[in-house]
């Protein structure tokens, strides 16, 4: 087991579409291997090979919690064939050191995808972090990025700014950010809302 080299954005490689992967050989399970190893050491539930440099079709998650036996999957050539409902919760990217912010994703999936030796399995997902981290790590593999699916786009855009990576005044924002959550919450109590957080830990990296 080796671990990868981290990138970060804005690496080109982040928003490169991959590659799908057509020979399931030693290399691969090295690949696939590495991968974990890289997540375990970066406390993240997920990762995807354009986020250590590989524009290949797979990705690694393992959602077991910290006092549970590892229980990693390993997707190659995943595709979410069936899509419903909607969840919000926050988001943390390996490649985005210390940013997290609120995200929509569908409330449950089903995704077909190979395994290490080639076979095609189907996984469905419902309203856990599981669901949350197949949707993100397939949007890495088109090469699209969770601070495309904000919930609240300047949220995303705060958390950026406090972070450096992008030119935003964190002042402003948080102003800006503030007044909007205030607008949401009196909205939310004059319509009768349901929130549609969904339970799951608060800060997960994915
Ligand atoms: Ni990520």
């Amino acid at each position: 087991m080796a671990q990868l080299k981290l990138r970060y954005y804005p690496d080109p490689v982040l928003k490169q579409k991959t590659r799908k992967i057509s020979m399931f050989d030693a290399s691969v399970r090295k690949l696939a291997t590495d991968m974990l190893d890289t997540m375990y050491k970066s406390d993240g539930v997920g990762l995807a090979a354009p986020q250590v440099g590989v524009s290949k079709r797979i990705m690694v998650i393992d959602v077991a919690g910290e006092d549970e036996p590892r229980r990693p999957v390993v997707f190659i050539n995943p595709e979410i064939i069936e899509s419903e409902g909607e969840m919000v919760g926050q988001e943390g990217c390996l490649s985005f050191p210390d940013v997290f912010f609120e995200v929509k994703r569908a409330s449950r999936v089903v995704v077909r995808f190979q395994n290490l030796r080639g076979e095609v399995l189907k996984l469905t997902a419902e309203n856990n972090l599981l669901c949350r981290a197949i949707q993100h790590e397939i949007d890495h593999l088109d090469g699209k990025l969770f601070i495309e699916q904000a919930a609240v786009p300047l949220q995303a855009e705060l958390e950026l700014a406090k972070q450096g990576l992008n030119d935003g005044d964190v002042e402003r924002l948080q102003d800006q950010f503030d007044q909007h959550k205030a607008q949401q919450a009196a909205q939310d109590q004059d319509g009768g809302v349901i929130s549609l957080k969904t339970a799951q830990p608060s800060k997960v990296t994915i």
